[in-house]
């Protein structure tokens, strides 16, 4: 399918794009029919001086980013593909960002379509063993952009083969239809309920929450193919805990593997 011209949308999911916005009580909202990245858009409107929470929504991406440079397929019609302007109070509180983006993902899956997720330090959200959303914040003058891509109804052969073993979608899990407009509306409140108190260290009742959700801990990783260890939590400046031959890590940034037995791994290296 080759994607048409990038057109702004006035009507997404069956009601005017205006009424998104004021239900999901954000101060911008723009869709867009085919976007090159989300992530982009946001990035314009952030150095503009968009106030925290204006959303991007499309339903496709042609050039959709993921972490390290990667593709991220985002096919129309079939995920959720959004970015998020987010102000933290402060670049101290910057580190914990792509941790609490996942953990509102997993909250909005949860309550919209009764899926069970985990996080996968730093940035995946997972059911069971697979990725089910990806989260890629970029930093732009005082803002950070939080780029958010869920699989909501892609079938194992929508997904590109390299990923179909690590890949799955929310209505594959549920075995039902899942709102996108449902799921963007509770990821909106949950990041309003999360960011819009300063938060400089993961603490209470967030941490615990956070720990449990914590699809790595006491599994055997390898950090960007080097650090080998166990996987000891998440601490509070949002840094993965590893115990390693040489002492405990507090790695702040990196792309982590599971070892299982020596094989295999967990959706790969995120
Ligand atoms: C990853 O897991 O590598 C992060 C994927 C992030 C994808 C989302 S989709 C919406 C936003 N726009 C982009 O170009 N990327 C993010």
């Amino acid at each position: 399918m080759t994607a048409g011209e990038p057109e702004l949308l006035g009507h997404w999911e069956g009601e005017p794009v205006r009424v998104w916005e004021e239900v999901w009580a954000v101060p911008g909202l723009e869709v867009w029919s085919t976007i090159g990245s989300t992530n982009d858009r946001a990035r314009e409107l952030a150095s503009e001086g968009a106030p925290a929470h204006i959303t991007v929504v499309a339903e496709e991406q042609t050039t959709g980013r993921g972490r390290k440079g990667r593709l991220w397929s985002s096919p129309p019609g079939l995920g959720l593909w959004m970015s998020t302007v987010l102000r933290p109070p402060a670049p101290e509180g910057r580190s914990l960002v792509p941790i609490l983006v996942g953990l509102a993902v997993c909250r909005a899956a949860e309550s919209v379509a009764g899926v069970e997720c985990a996080l996968k330090w730093p940035n995946d959200v997972l059911v069971g063993e697979r990725k089910v959303a990806g989260v890629l914040c970029e930093a732009t003058g005082g803002a950070v952009v939080a780029g958010i891509g869920v699989n909501v109804a892609q079938r194992t052969e929508d997904f590109p083969p390299e990923l179909r073993d690590g890949a799955v979608s929310l209505e594959t899990v549920r075995e039902g239809v899942v709102s996108r407009a449902g799921l963007a509306g509770a990821l909106t409140g949950e990041l309003r309920a999360l960011f819009d108190r300063p938060t400089l260290r993961l603490e209470g009742r967030v941490a615990d929450e956070v720990g449990r959700r914590d699809a790595l801990r006491d599994r055997e990783v390898v950090v960007d193919g080097e650090l080998v260890g166990r996987a000891r939590g998440i601490d509070p400046g949002g840094r993965l805990v590893v115990q390693a031959a040489e002492g405990i890590r507090h790695v702040v940034a990196g792309s982590v593997r599971v070892r299982t037995g020596g094989r295999g791994s967990l959706v790969g290296e995120g």
